[in-house]
């Protein structure tokens, strides 16, 4: 008889292919990153990435109640200051936006959920780079870790669970959990940006965050070329005490973050970053591409590729979408 193997039989009914299917998307898999504006009494739309705003803290209050009741996993949140200066010092400030916006949602919405915080300053600074710049312009390497040190702890202090730092300098890691263990938070955790690259899918971002930065961050991202080194970073982050690894961006990234995935005894997360969600966004706002099967396609692709769990600006709409479908 020809042929002799027939695998379209498990594909032949819908109830075959649930039976048989190897990775699911549940929506606790998924994170969702929100802004919190400085001083705004109104949500701004981010004009490139259709559907996400930089809240006002109440609309953030809001939404964060609306996500965590549609099953999201948890919420990671970025503040967009009023004010930047050099060092970023809003970042440290307990009176900060993203201080200020951690400690509403603590009390709002509190253990049932998981608050992230990011951990970085260039949001903060008036030059937009992540880290401190010395006399030459350059970044200060070992200055910037200190202060992410002091922003864990205000971070902490105002209720974030998970200190997430995603500014790539060496040592990072390993000085948040020195200065969290020093302070009285040995609880709480880190989320390692380990894998982030100097990519061009962030452009939306710098728009959501008004971000200052001129030039680039090839300095401290890494090389889109590099695949090996993604391994050796999440490993020096692991040994410095993450407790859980990322991978940045995504979906051109899921050889990277298969990599990363297979040597990785902790959770490894990926981001679908903004330039990802804008892409299907466009095509969809010209009727190129079907939304949902787009958007649930492209986070089954990351879980399958080894993602424990997924950063998505859609983690509320698929939710949802999860949701109704059970
Ligand atoms: C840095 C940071 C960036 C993103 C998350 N954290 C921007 C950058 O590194 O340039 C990008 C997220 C996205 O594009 O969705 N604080």
């Amino acid at each position: 008889m020809f042929p002799s193997d027939r695998p379209r039989r498990l594909r032949r009914t819908p109830a075959l292919r649930r039976l048989v299917a190897e990775t699911s998307v549940e929506p606790r898999h998924l994170v969702l990153p929100l802004f919190v504006r400085e001083g705004a009494s109104e949500p701004t739309p981010i004009s490139s990435m259709p559907g996400v705003v930089q809240h006002s803290r109440d609309s953030l209050r809001k939404a964060a109640v609306e996500a965590v009741s549609a099953g999201v996993g948890g919420l990671m949140l970025f503040g967009v200051p009023a004010e930047h200066d050099a060092t970023g010092s809003g970042a440290v400030d307990p009176e900060g936006v993203l201080n200020l916006a951690l400690s509403d949602l603590a009390a709002e919405v509190g253990d049932s959920t998981v608050l992230m915080a990011d951990t970085c300053l260039d949001e903060f600074t008036d030059h937009g780079h992540c880290g401190l710049l010395d006399a030459d312009g350059a970044i200060d390497n070992d200055r910037t870790v200190q202060v992410y040190g002091e922003m864990a702890v205000a971070q902490a202090t105002a209720g974030a669970h998970v200190i997430s730092p995603s500014g790539m300098m060496d040592g990072q890691v390993g000085v948040i959990r020195e200065s969290l263990d020093a302070t009285g938070f040995a609880d709480t955790a880190i989320l390692a940006y380990s894998a982030k690259y100097s990519s061009a899918f962030y452009g939306p971002f710098r728009e959501a965050v008004d971000s200052q930065l001129q030039g680039d961050r090839k300095t401290y991202q890494q090389d889109p070329a590099n695949g090996r080194e993604a391994v050796r970073e999440a490993d020096l982050d692991l040994a410095e005490g993450a407790d859980m690894v990322m991978v940045k961006p995504a979906l051109s990234y899921l050889d990277v973050l298969r990599g990363v995935a297979e040597q990785s005894d902790v959770p490894v997360a990926a981001y679908q970053v903004s330039g990802e969600y804008a892409m299907i966004e466009a095509a969809v706002e010209r009727g190129w591409l079907e939304r949902e099967r787009t958007v649930l396609e492209s986070l089954t692709s990351i879980r399958r590729a080894g993602a424990d769990l997924i950063l998505t600006y859609w983690a509320a709409d698929a939710a949802r979408w999860l949701g109704a479908e059970q």
